[in-house]
């Protein structure tokens, strides 16, 4: 058995905590044979632990703790610490893996409210489980999560993502404790019309109000200083929109398909130690084969 998560990019701008989309590069677990303790098979290096410490069967663990152990093999081109949802990836995986070893027949919803408790938003792990362009809200008083999936319109993405690494919890300290109410309705306003214009197929619109966002981005400038400068390139060369993907540090840009090539070419000389690439978007969101 292999279950395979699609990367994410959460927020669009204004869609703070609440929008994301799910993108074709994939967190692979293969299932190999059961064996007397955990053990995962993994290329990414000696900081990521390959026993039952991994945040992998952490997270199964939690939602069937008598499952057992097995060998598994993790393949991922997810770049980590990126703002690419390399760990919602890894979350949604684990409730996959203990969804299928203990038989419980979760459905999505259910998969949803598991891993947005475990992560504390659901705008990275709700297009890891649906796919495409979902909007979400976690109401803790009710214990609930609600959510709307919709086709995220055709266009060229570019993924800008920086050879540094930016933890979530890091690009979160900056961030106020408390926010204005007139400030907070504009903010919302300017969410609500990001969100209309992207199910109308308005990316020219759409793009516009993803560089308006009030919530996060003005804050975590300093934190990913080359923001600016793609977002002065993307506006001298017609791109619909440039926003922050989740907390940073990767830039993703949504350009007309005959403005991409020419915006690359300008990204990648920002910074030669950045990756400058095109990403499309993951329709169905997690996979088991
Ligand atoms: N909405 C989250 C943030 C995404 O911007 O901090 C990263 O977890």
């Amino acid at each position: 058995m292999k279950i395979q998560v699609p990367a994410t990019s959460a927020n669009l701008g204004p869609g703070f905590d609440s929008c994301g989309i799910a993108l074709a590069k994939y967190l692979v677990i293969e299932v190999i044979e059961p064996q007397a303790t955990w053990e995962i098979i993994h290329h990414l290096g000696d900081e990521i632990p390959n026993d039952e410490s991994n945040l992998l069967i952490q997270t199964a663990l939690q939602v069937a703790p008598n499952i057992m152990p097995h060998q598994l093999r993790m393949i991922s081109d997810i770049p980590l610490t990126r703002g690419l949802g390399s760990s919602s990836s890894v979350i949604v995986a684990g409730i996959e893996l203990a969804n299928r070893l203990a038989n419980l027949n979760l459905s999505d919803e259910e998969k949803l409210k598991i891993a947005t408790k475990i992560e504390g938003h659901p705008d990275n792990v709700a297009p890891a489980i649906f796919g495409d362009f979902v909007v979400a809200c976690y109401d803790e008083e009710k214990d609930e999560v609600l959510s709307v999936k919709h086709y995220f319109p055709e266009c060229d993405i570019i993924a800008y993502i920086p050879n540094t690494e930016l933890l979530t919890k890091e690009s979160r300290q900056v961030l106020p404790k408390t926010f204005n109410y007139q400030e907070a309705v504009k903010a919302s306003a300017i969410a609500n019309v990001m969100i209309g214009a992207v199910i109308n197929g308005n990316l020219a619109l759409a793009g516009q109000l993803m560089e308006r966002d009030l919530f996060h981005e003005k804050y975590r400038a300093k934190l990913v200083p080359h923001l600016g400068k793609i977002r002065q390139i993307c506006q001298q060369n017609q791109a619909f929109g440039c926003f922050l993907s989740g907390a940073g540090p990767t830039v993703l840009i949504l350009a007309p398909k005959d403005c991409s090539e020419k915006i690359m070419l300008q990204l990648s000389l920002i910074d030669s130690h950045a990756q400058v690439e095109q990403v499309c978007i993951d329709r169905e969101g997690v996979q088991v084969f």
